[in-house]
């Protein structure tokens, strides 16, 4: 469904150029669940952007569906890493955002948004601020944001990555069940060599700047919550962790 053909991404700024990514090439699966890891600064939010059509590569191109991409698609929704809540608006403006900016009517958005702040657990909430929520709470207004447009694509940078473990570990199952329910294919960038294995049915593994795919590893047996405690998990991780070169002296 998205193919990436050697992707490059140079920023130039006044008198400096910063080179993000080089020749990055990648296919995903319509359906499947992406996790892309890598040393930070590598150009993994590059990537997402890229993927999202907010930037244009340096050279080389992106499809989505057969479409090459040279702006926004409709189908593809974006969760930034700090959330992306307005503070002045309640849980229920927030998660209507982006029904609001594409003009939808109030009713159809009261439709479309209530049964999903139901699904995930945010029902009794519609009226408070964000800043009345926990993390884990926040995460899942924006999660419902991003659902609401009924997106086939869901791009995620970074989410879980300022939450404690526990909640995190919750919200790691929480999208499982999600994307079990509504089946969008998952881009999902980390740093987290668990959330990577955990998440990913396919992990890409980054270089550092300029960042390249130095391997993309197929992840079988994840998805399923008993995941986590089996040695297939354990391995992947190792293995994961030996590629980053972490540990390594
Ligand atoms: N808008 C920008 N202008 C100039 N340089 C940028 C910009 N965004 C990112 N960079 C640089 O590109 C590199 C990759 O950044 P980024 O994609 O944010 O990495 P990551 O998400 O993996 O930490 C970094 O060196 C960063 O400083
Ligand atoms: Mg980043």
């Amino acid at each position: 469904m998205i193919r990436l053909e050697n992707v490059s991404l140079t920023y130039n700024q006044a008198n400096t150029s910063v080179q993000a990514l080089q020749n990055v090439s990648l296919e995903i699966v319509t359906g499947s669940r992406l996790a892309i890891i890598g040393p930070s600064g590598c150009g993994k939010s590059s990537l997402l952007f890229l993927m999202a059509g907010l930037y244009r590569p340096t050279s080389g191109e992106i499809y989505i569906s057969g479409q090459k991409i040279t702006g926004p698609r409709q189908e593809t929704a974006l969760i930034l890493q700090d959330y992306g809540l307005f503070p002045w608006k309640t849980v229920w403006q927030n998660a209507c955002l982006g029904l609001e900016i594409r003009g939808v009517a109030p009713s159809e958005q009261r439709k479309i948004v209530a049964p999903i702040l139901e699904q995930l657990g945010l029902g009794e909430f519609t009226h408070h601020y964000p800043t009345q929520l926990s993390g884990g709470q926040r995460q899942r207004v924006a999660i419902a944001r991003a659902l609401a447009l009924q997106p086939d694509l869901l791009l995620m940078d970074e989410p879980l990555s300022s939450l404690d473990a526990l909640t995190r570990e919750n919200l790691q199952d929480f999208l499982l069940d999600i994307w079990q329910r509504h089946r969008f294919t998952l881009v999902l960038v980390t740093h987290s060599i668990d959330e990577a294995a955990y998440l990913g049915d396919y992990i890409a593994v980054m270089s550092d700047r300029p960042g390249r795919i130095v391997s993309l590893v197929e992840n079988a047996g994840s998805g399923s919550k008993n995941f986590r405690q089996s040695q297939h998990f354990h391995t992947q991780c190792n293995n994961l962790r030996h590629m980053l070169g972490v540990g390594a002296v």
